[in-house]
């Protein structure tokens, strides 16, 4: 997730465009750049580092166009530098494009460039559209744009400009990353998103996919590449926004949870795509990981290590390696691990998990594995975090930047990193064909949770119900079994964390050991039931939960009868079908919810929890 802006009028465009980035900088913040063009000539400026940064460095006088580009980077091909940062130009530095997403075939189309003669700067997916627009610049940059798009596969906004058409910018949609012109008076705005353009303009229009819009300062020609070579001229249907502009940086959400919670459709698809093939059983392809077939079937035994939230993500990668692929698996948190003297052995991996990439815990448990000699890997949300830099390997989570304390979408997003691997190593392994059966028919599943996780989301009431009760309550349980247990601590920590209702997450079998001296009438008791393997058994804990006349409620998958029946219908959370490996996915959305409709009816601050950090970068 990047934030773009773009502006042509009759106004210096420099002081424009960084106002417009500082209000971007929530969508990505790792490195910055503008580009600025005025009598055939180009000012570009770029760095690493946040908007501020770029700010110190810029040379006003140098840059009095009245047309230029900006960008603001979330890194996804390429670590945060200078060299790696937007706007990206062609061989000739005639024209220069900033972009937000992913060009999947990027690799391919760079060769075909390469000996074409085009010599490239960066490690981007987006310096090869610069080149490629080249190729295809013939003298119209709308038609080169349109070429090009025609030759791209991926999910991406940009924005072009051309030094020998500086009336114009470009800009280009192709599947999900928003693309918004904003229509002034004798001027035009493009940015990713309404914030940036609030400040100087409520009438907007949204581009969607397939569509160019040619935007001059006082006209905007909208046409569509994915329409065979006739361009068409496209009614504009203008919007009038009314957010102010910090609800628009939440685009309208209450807060950056909420928010979060529903980008989780785009965290799956953007986490998969261009490394999961969406059909059949092709090649798993994640360069980054570094990982060579050789030691993929000398492994013995994964280590996963995490904390908080990420280390139920390494709990439910227990689960599903020891199941699907029978690789032995240790778990532990990073406070732990090495303290307790662990050994490692030559043919083992370990495996950190964090979204920040900067907790200290983690850190030092992954120099402890390579002071072991171990290979060690990473599954990180932020590209240039320490731990992406310190891994031999890296798996990167595309949620986008994570705002609220909570993290909802880079453990949905961990998760996905956790069938990734799993299918990755699949691939490699000397397994029997059933097996690899098993795990490529996990695919479809995992392509079709951005669907089911809207439909989760598209009613919420049930779950509302439920917490605004839960939170009446001092204090509340989750049980699960098998891959439920992870998620039951999961809810746990998410409710404990931002409702402060004191909650634990158990393991359902332990009850009777314990626990169960501690229910009583009306104690709510969130009973996950989503694993067959184990649903029996889960009913019977349910038994034992009734039985003290405590308060049991049931996330179950849909189509469940015996614990609807057993709890009632109103006491019952349905994520849609689907696999059970697969589930805890799904059952993260409900646990999410849980909690943040029980905070809010306790009129906690939701994004900046009591007492907590996003990132905890001390032991
Ligand atoms: C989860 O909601 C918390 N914010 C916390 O447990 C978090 O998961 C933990 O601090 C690990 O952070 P990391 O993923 O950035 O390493």
């Amino acid at each position: 997730m990047c934030g773009i802006v773009g502006y042509v009028g009759d106004k210096p465009a420099l002081p424009i465009l960084m106002d417009k980035l500082q209000m971007l900088t929530y969508r990505g913040y790792d490195s910055a750049g503008v580009a600025v063009s005025e009598n055939g000539h180009f000012y570009v400026e770029k760095t690493k580092g946040r908007v501020s940064d770029l700010a110190a460095v810029i040379e006003p006088d140098r840059a009095t166009g009245s047309i230029g580009l900006g960008h603001t980077r979330w890194a996804t091909h390429g670590e945060p530098s200078t060299a790696n940062a937007h706007p990206h130009l062609d061989c000739t530095g005639r024209l220069a494009v900033v972009q937000n997403g992913i060009v999947e075939n990027f690799w391919e189309l760079k060769q075909e460039l390469i000996e074409k003669g085009h010599h490239f700067k960066s490690e981007t997916d987006t310096e090869v559209i610069a080149h490629l627009i080249e190729e295809y610049y013939d003298g119209n940059i709308t038609t080169a744009v349109n070429l090009a798009m025609q030759r791209m596969v991926g999910s991406m906004a940009l924005l072009v400009v051309h030094k020998d058409e500086e009336d114009r910018l470009i800009a280009a949609k192709m599947d999900s990353p928003p693309l918004i012109i904003g229509f002034g008076r004798g001027e035009n705005h493009v940015a990713s998103d309404i914030p940036a353009l609030l400040r100087y303009t409520n009438r907007i229009y949204p581009l969607e996919d397939g569509e160019i819009a040619t935007i001059k300062r006082d006209d905007v020609i909208i046409t569509n590449f994915k329409e065979p070579n006739t361009p068409r001229l496209y009614d504009r249907k203008v919007m009038v926004v009314t957010w102010s502009t910090e609800v628009a940086q939440k685009e309208g959400y209450e807060n950056f949870m909420l928010k979060e919670i529903h980008e989780q459709p785009e965290t799956v698809d953007a986490t998969l795509r261009g490394r999961l093939p969406e059909h059949g059983d092709g090649p798993v392809r994640i360069p980054e990981l570094n990982l060579t077939p050789e030691e993929v079937q000398r492994l013995e035994r994964l280590t996963f290590v995490a904390c908080g939230t990420a280390y139920h993500a390494c709990l439910v990668a227990k689960y599903l390696f020891e199941q699907a692929l029978r690789i032995p698996v240790t778990v532990d948190v990073g406070s732990e691990y090495r303290y307790r003297k662990p050994m490692l052995g030559k043919n083992e991996m370990l495996v950190a998990i964090s979204q920040s990439g900067e907790t200290a815990d983690t850190i030092a448990s992954m120099r402890e594995g390579m002071e072991q000699g171990a290979k060690v890997l990473a599954i990180t949300n932020v590209l240039g975090s320490s731990i992406a830099r310190l891994a031999d390997g890296v798996l990167y989570t595309r949620a986008g930047p994570e705002m609220a304390v909570a993290s909802t979408k880079a453990f949905v997003g961990q998760l996905i990193g956790v069938h990734l691997l799993l299918q990755y190593i699949a691939q490699y392994r000397p397994i029997a064909p059933e097996m690899r059966d098993q795990i490529i028919a996990l695919r479809p599943h995992l392509w079709r949770l951005p669907a089911q996780i809207r439909h989760i989301l598209a009613d919420t009431t049930q779950i509302q119900t439920i917490a605004q009760k839960i939170s009446t309550k001092d204090a509340c349980f989750f049980i699960g079994r098998n891959m439920d247990e992870p998620l039951a601590r999961e809810g746990a920590l998410k409710l404990k964390e931002i409702s402060y209702i004191h909650s634990q997450g158990y393991a359902a079998g332990e009850l009777k050991h314990g626990t169960l001296a501690l229910l009583d009438e009306g104690v709510p008791v969130i009973a996950l039931a989503t694993q067959g393997s184990v649903y029996d058994k889960m009913v019977s804990n349910v038994q034992e939960v009734l039985a003290r006349h405590a308060w049991a409620v049931g996330v179950v998958q849909e189509g469940d009868q015996r614990l609807s029946s057993l709890v009632g219908r109103e006491n019952i959370i349905e994520i849609p079908k689907t696999h059970d490996w697969v589930a805890p996915i799904l059952t993260s959305v409900p646990m999410q919810l849980l909690s943040y409709y029980g905070a809010y009816a306790l009129g906690r601050d939701i994004d900046q929890p009591r007492n907590l950090a996003k990132s905890v970068t001390v032991e």
